[in-house]
């Protein structure tokens, strides 16, 4: 926990702070699995496709997985400074990349896509249903007929048995920072407060990042009640295995229904 008083802690805005630390406190995360993953379903509901968005894009580790392979590559993220580090990290790298600042709730473009990707909880930055159904509508509309969707959720189980009560201190550039996690029943919300201390100014900042955990039953209700999606696949982890509450991770497949 910080060391100076309260007052002199800057409330900002997510991953407006932590940007240059998370590629580091999310070290932990396989990527290459993850990305292999994802390219076993792409090539089995949409082989080799020639253009990828992915959501929430970060830093840009997933989109790098895909540079040489898939031409056109965009991603997008709500927050300037994750975006900042894909810049960086794709710089060079893809035939045609785009980069935007844009809210996943409310975007359009002006080409369609083939695929769209959102991953690693970000989804669960919906904080409604109704949030939830904006992000399914907007991806609907930038995908191409019989294109593809898919996106990962976090589950109760996942937050309960690992995020529930987290508490990790460490450094990293100079940066001291603390993270701590916990559950809200009540809500059904996975809570992450970071502080940050920047060694060398002393400047102290705090982001509360609160993500909406949903079951998959609610999560199925917002795609089907649109009518606008076929639903290919609700996978447990990183598997073709039906997914289930008493999964960590659940990827679901979607696919745009033609006509
Ligand atoms: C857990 S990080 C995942 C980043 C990346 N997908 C990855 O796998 O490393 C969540 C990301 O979601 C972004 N995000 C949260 N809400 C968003 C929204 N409404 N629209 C666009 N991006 C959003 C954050 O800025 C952050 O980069």
């Amino acid at each position: 926990m910080p060391s100076k008083s309260q007052e002199s802690v800057k409330h900002v805005s997510v991953y407006s702070h932590i940007a240059p630390l998370y590629d580091y406190m999310m070290r932990h995360v396989n990527y290459v699995q993850w990305y292999r993953y994802i390219d076993s379903l792409l090539n089995a509901y949409a082989p080799n496709p020639r253009s990828l968005l992915e959501l929430a894009c970060g830093t840009g580790k997933m989109l790098e997985k895909f540079a040489g392979q898939v031409p056109v590559l965009m991603g997008l993220d709500r927050s300037f400074e994750m975006l900042q580090g894909a810049r960086q990290r794709l710089s060079g790298k893809c035939d045609h990349l785009l980069l935007w600042n844009g809210d996943m709730r409310q975007f359009a473009i002006q080409i369609e896509v083939q695929v769209v990707l959102c991953l690693y909880d970000s989804i669960n930055y919906c904080m409604s249903e109704d949030e939830l159904t904006a992000t399914l509508d907007s991806v609907h509309v930038c995908l191409q007929d019989g294109g593809i969707f898919i996106f990962d959720i976090c589950t109760r189980r996942t937050c309960k048995n690992y995020f529930r009560s987290l508490h990790e201190v460490d450094t990293f550039a100079g940066t001291e920072f603390v993270r701590r996690g916990r559950y809200d029943d009540k809500n059904d919300w996975q809570i992450n407060e970071f502080w940050l201390n920047q060694q060398e100014t002393g400047s102290q900042y705090f982001e509360r990042h609160v993500q909406k955990i949903y079951s998959l039953r609610a999560v199925k209700k917002s795609i089907t009640r649109s009518q606008k999606w076929d639903i290919l696949g609700v996978y447990n982890n990183f598997t073709r295995r039906p997914g289930s509450e008493r999964s960590f991770r659940v990827h679901f497949v979607l696919q745009k229904r033609t006509g």
